[in-house]
Order: C-alpha cells, then sequence, then structure tokens
C-alpha cells in the first residue's frame, strides 16, 4: 500500500486525533503503542483482524492492525516494527514519537475476518505479521473455539508477545517456530495444511515467501477458507526487475502506461477512472478485474489457479506481455 495515501476505504475527514498513553519496546525493533482518546470514553469497535491507518509524524500513513482485544473499548493498541529499509511510515513511528504525542488515526476497518462459520482455525503469523493474530487470539479464546497458532519468529529476541504465548493456559495450541534467519529452517508449512478438518479454515499473516507457502500448500483447500493479511510490508519477488508496460481498457480504446513502481490501480486513477478497491495489497479482492488478453504477472493472494486464467487483481498484479486487455 502507498504510505502516503489516505485512500484504501478510509475518509481523510474521520481522522480522530489520538494520544499516545505508552510506548514499550516489546521485542527487537518492534514497538508496542497504546493509543487513547483525549478525553475518557469508549472507542469505536473493532472486530478481530481490523487495522487502522495512522499518520506517523513524517507525514506518511500507514495501516497497523489492532492487537488488543475487541472487548477492550477505550484504547487501542498497535505494534509497529522499526524498518530502516522501509518507505518511512515506520521508521517514523519508531523514532520520532513519545508518550503524550497526539497522533492522526482512521476508525477500524477490517479486511482480514475471522470467519463465524468455521469449526476450527488455523493462524500462521511470521514477525510482525503476529498483529491481528494476538486480537484473534483473544476472541477465539472469548468464543470457547477450536483454534491452533503458528508464528514464525528468527529468535527469541524477536519474538513479540512471547511471555504471554509461552502461557501454560494456551499449551498445545501455540507453537512458535525460529528459524535463526537461515530459509533451510523455514517454518515446514506443507504437512500443517495438507490435512484439512472439515469446516476450518487457516488465516496467515507475515512476510510474502511465507504467504506464499501457505498459498501453495492450502491449494486443495476451498479459497473461501484461506485468508491473508498483507500490509504490502513483505517485499514482491522480482520488484527490482519490474517493466513498465501497456493497458488497454476494450470498452474506451483507451491505452495507458503503466510505468514502473506505479500499479495498474494508481495507473487508472491517473486518468480519473474510478474502480473499486480496498486493501491494495492483494488480499481483500476489491478490484478484481477481467482480463481478456495479454499474459498477467499475478501477485495476490485472492484468485486461485483456474481463475487467473480471465481475472487479475489491479491493485498488486503486473504484466509479462507488453499489453494486458481489461474488461473495464
Ligand atoms: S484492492 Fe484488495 S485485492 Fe486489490
Amino acid at each position: 500500500m502507498a504510505e502516503s495515501e489516505m485512500a484504501n476505504g478510509f475518509d481523510a475527514s474521520e481522522m480522530m486525533p489520538l494520544t499516545i498513553w505508552r510506548k514499550t519496546e516489546i521485542a527487537r525493533d518492534i514497538f508496542l503503542f497504546e493509543l487513547g482518546p483525549r478525553e475518557p470514553g469508549d472507542l469505536p469497535g473493532f472486530t478481530a483482524g481490523s487495522h487502522l491507518l495512522v499518520q506517523a509524524p513524517n507525514g506518511i500513513a500507514r495501516r497497523y492492525s489492532l492487537c488488543n482485544a475487541p472487548s477492550d473499548r477505550g484504547r487501542y493498541l498497535i505494534a509497529v516494527k522499526r524498518d530502516p529499509a522501509g518507505r518511512g511510515g515506520s521508521l517514523s513511528m519508531a523514532q520520532d514519537t513519545a508518550v503524550g504525542d497526539v497522533l492522526l488515526v482512521s476508525p477500524p476497518l477490517n479486511y482480514f475476518p475471522l470467519s463465524d462459520d468455521a469449526a476450527s482455525h488455523v493462524l500462521i503469523a511470521g514477525g510482525i505479521g503476529i498483529t491481528p493474530m494476538r486480537a484473534m487470539l483473544h476472541e477465539l479464546i472469548a468464543r470457547r473455539a477450536d483454534f491452533r497458532l503458528i508464528y514464525c519468529t528468527r529468535s527469541p529476541g524477536a519474538t513479540a508477545f512471547r511471555q504471554e504465548l509461552s502461557d501454560p493456559a494456551l499449551a498445545g495450541r501455540i507453537r512458535v517456530h525460529h528459524d535463526h534467519g537461515d530459509p533451510k529452517h523455514s517454518l515446514a508449512v506443507g504437512p500443517l495444511l495438507a490435512d484439512r478438518p472439515e469446516g476450518a479454515h487457516v488465516y496467515c499473516c507475515g512476510p510474502r515467501p511465507l504467504m506464499q507457502a501457505v498459498r501453495d500448500a492450502a491449494n486443495h483447500w476451498p479459497s473461501a477458507t484461506v485468508h491473508f493479511e498483507d500490509f504490502g510490508t513483505s517485499a514482491v519477488p522480482g520488484e527490482g526487475a519490474d517493466r513498465p508496460f501497456l493497458v488497454r481498457l476494450a470498452k474506451s480504446g483507451t491505452i495507458l502506461d503503466v510505468p514502473v513502481g506505479v500499479s495498474i490501480l494508481d495507473a487508472l486513477r491517473r486518468e480519473g477512472i474510478a474502480v473499486p478497491s480496498s486493501c491494495e495489497s492483494g488480499t481483500c479482492g476489491s478490484c478484481r478485474t477481467r482480463l481478456l488478453d495479454g499474459t498477467a504477472d499475478h501477485r495476490d493472494f485472492v484468485l486461485d489457479d483456474d481463475e487467473q486464467e480471465g481475472e487479475i487483481m489491479i491493485c498488486v498484479s503486473r504484466a509479462r506481455s507488453g499489453m494486458l486487455t481489461l474488461d473495464l
């Protein structure tokens, strides 16, 4: 997602000024922020998996998952990873904020909800992707639901919420996996998802390779039971080799340039063409568009293999051919 935008389903006029009540480094380079209203009172409610758009002191806005229990109405908890290689929003949140500062924050929005019908839930988190899972954990415990959480981190020191996740009351339902930075020790996702218990749903938030591994391993699961959340913080394979391409709009015959670093969705916006969108990270399904001609470079977590033949998620996917023709 573009950090500087107030788009993505948010209305800039709805941003609320919230005070940083607490800021704590809970793991290496991961800061937990407790945000609250300036006057005592409840904040807009949320469901597990929701996120906020937060404007960092340097003006860049980024999405952060809420990680407190949805029943907790007087405050919001978010965790932010300091990422010197990122686009600046999280770095500013980590470095330029202090307790007592006021930040502009959107109301909660949820593109990653828990299923109400699932018989059981498998949560797979990688790194800072634990944040929506922590809210889900609270919710699933409150529901007395059947769940498992697998949380992949580099090392114990890089593990957020480490103490509470090792609570004996959760024994057998939570597994923390450390790869120590060695891809050879990455979580073996295949065996986890090889068998699908009747009614099970799987949820994944983390780096793109983990989400890709989950997507591949859950290929035989019904697509409606496999859920992803991605805040655009994970590198897209081959991104450095992105090439410009053309998009032809079949209904008007218009041909657009899509330069490197610009999505098809943004290229359409530049021309004043409005297309539905929400997450802008290839996970919510809002920008699904019929692909009439050309070969797409699919980078989303929505379309299954069959759907990729004739559809494209224009917020993240690009082209392998020189031109794509869209049913727009
Ligand atoms: S806007 Fe959500 S998948 Fe494209």
